[in-house]
């Protein structure tokens, strides 16, 4: 917004462009008067107001976001034919949005929960949405359990209010969730901005390379300004001091060209390797250890330009998983693959059936398509034919084209995975624990996990979930038990058990 003290401010007008002869008197039958009806510009103004809003999303509410490019540093040819990868020192234009998953539009950003790390490439041949968060894995393997584990995080029906209770029962009745929640129970549980947190694709992708031979991979985004969190007392300081804390740092970042940076790191595996790999791939609760696939570097994401209307550029925005361009496709990854319906269902009931034609959400190149009209509709085809096939010249697909796909068949069923050697829901979670965490971050980890668990939740749901936390490792699970004044028992010969005192 530019003061505009030396130029003389323009007219204000209806929205229909007619001049308006007042900005702050209703049209009345003298000065204390009833209103007129005829007060056209007076009913529009409150008629707009009462319809500003538009639902808020029904997770990742509150976040933040920004434009800015992505640029290939390393050549990627040998596995993708996606044509915003192809040369190194090629720029595509994006949009980046972060988040908090379980809070409203108005919540504070200082909080525990996963971050949203959603990105929106605006290449030559269409919008490329990667959706991601701040964790390499997620809660639950299978869609059908998503708005299960959210009801769960999210206000409780009687209350209207968030229950601990409700989200250790859902978790100790959910082993394949404690991966994740170890991750979010961690420091990194509470970024100090979004600046400083690391984002990844989450699934596992395939890409396909020019001579069609496909790969699965997987998409790190490691931050250069390096890791910060916060720590839990100085997350819930900041809570009151400032709720908008990660919106302000991004926005006043870019404002002072401190432009954040991120390297793209991508894991790469064979496409035979996934049928005989220790870990099912395609698990969203576990990650490919590095060892197993060393990340590659492929690119880097810069953040340079602040939105200039909130509203049309953020709160408008549409990001779906489904929107993958030639030489990127889906896994067989059962989330990935519920989420591919799901985003562009909940555009159209929260933004409307043209969603797409939104200013930020249209793709930078020309859209041909056999879809027309509906409310708000402002972009068409002119007299293109609306019908395919037809003999008057419309736009005809490219067959040529390589279909993501692979191999599958067998009985309908519903399944949980389990054919591969370590497919169990604790071994991860404990190596992040001893193997990765340092003894600070365990003591840390651990205090986290008791205040979190000590909030509200009832004691056979604390035993429920100590037995689990007993499984991904003994001490940490002792240390927990310890923490809520519960004794742990282990007879000889089986699994650790605790008992509440
Ligand atoms: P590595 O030692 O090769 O990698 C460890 C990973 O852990 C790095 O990506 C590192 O990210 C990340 N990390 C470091 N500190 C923390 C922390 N305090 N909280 C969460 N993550 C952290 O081992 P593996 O690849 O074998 O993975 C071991 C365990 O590390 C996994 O079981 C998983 O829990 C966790 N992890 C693994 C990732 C993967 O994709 N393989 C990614 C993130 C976590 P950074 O370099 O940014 O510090
Ligand atoms: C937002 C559904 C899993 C990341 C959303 C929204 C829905 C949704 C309905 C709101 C979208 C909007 O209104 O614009 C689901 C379903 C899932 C799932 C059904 C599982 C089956 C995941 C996972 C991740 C993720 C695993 C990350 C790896 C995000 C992000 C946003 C989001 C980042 C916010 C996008 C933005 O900034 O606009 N999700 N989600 N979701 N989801 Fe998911």
């Amino acid at each position: 917004m530019s003061d505009n003290l030396e130029n003389k401010p323009p007219v204000t007008t209806t929205d229909a462009g007619i001049p308006a002869t007042s900005d702050a008197h209703s049209l009345t039958v003298g000065p204390n008067g009833p209103i007129v009806l005829q007060d056209h510009y007076l009913i529009q103004k409150m008629a707009q107001f009462n319809r500003e809003r538009v639902p808020e999303r029904v997770v990742h509410a509150k976040g933040s976001g920004a434009f800015g490019y992505f640029e290939v540093t390393k050549d990627v040819t040998q596995w993708t034919s996606a044509a915003f990868l192809n040369q190194v020192g090629k720029r595509t234009p994006v949009l980046a949005r972060f988040s908090t998953v379980a809070g409203e539009l108005g919540s504070a950003d200082t909080v525990r929960d996963p971050r949203g790390f959603a990105i929106k490439f605006y290449t030559e041949e269409g919008n490329y949405d990667l959706v991601g968060n701040n964790t390499p894995i997620f809660f639950v393997r299978d869609p059908s359990k998503f708005s299960d584990f959210i009801h769960s995080q999210k206000r409780m029906p009687d209350s209207d209010m968030r229950s601990n209770n409700a989200q250790w029962d859902f978790w100790s009745l959910s082993p394949e969730a404690f991966h994740q929640v170890t991750f979010l129970m961690t420091d990194r549980g509470i970024p100090r901005t979004y600046r400083h947190m690391n984002g990844y694709g989450s699934h596992t992708f395939m890409w396909i390379n020019k001579g069609g031979e496909k790969f699965w991979v997987k998409y790190h985004f490691k931050t250069e300004q390096g890791i910060q969190n916060f720590t839990d007392s100085d997350a819930k300081a900041m809570v009151a001091e400032d709720p908008d804390f990660h919106r302000r740092d991004l926005r006043e970042s870019i404002d002072k060209k401190d432009f954040p940076v991120w390297r793209l790191e991508m894991q790469i595996m064979p496409f035979e390797d996934a049928a005989n790999y220790r870990f099912n791939p395609f698990d969203l609760t576990k990650v490919w250890p590095h060892s197993d696939y060393p990340a590659i570097e492929v690119g880097r994401l810069v953040l340079d330009r602040n939105p200039e209307n909130f509203f049309a550029q953020l709160e408008q925005a549409s990001f779906e998983p489904a929107n993958m361009v030639p030489g990127i496709g889906p896994s067989p990854d059962k989330m990935l693959l519920g989420r591919l319906f799901s985003y562009p269902d909940t555009h159209r009931h929260r933004i409307g059936a043209n969603y797409l034609q939104l200013p930020v959400n249209q793709p930078h190149n020309e859209v041909h398509s056999y879809n027309k009209d509906g409310a708000m509709r402002y972009r068409n085809n002119g007299n293109q034919p609306v019908y395919a096939p037809n003999s008057y010249g419309g736009p005809q697909a490219n067959p040529n084209i390589i279909e993501p796909s692979w191999e599958s068949n067998g009985e309908l069923v519903r399944s949980a995975y389990t054919l591969h050697a370590e497919d169990d829901d604790f071994g991860q979670a404990g190596t992040l624990y001893r193997k990765v965490l340092s003894q600070t971050d365990r003591d840390h980890l651990v205090d986290n996990i008791v205040a979190h668990m000590s909030k509200g939740v009832e004691p056979f749901i604390q035993e429920r979930a100590i037995k689990l936390w007993l499984q991904v490792d003994k001490d940490l699970g002792s240390r927990i038990a310890q923490g809520l004044g519960a004794t742990v028992v282990m007879p000889a010969g089986e699994k650790q058990e605790a008992q509440h005192s």
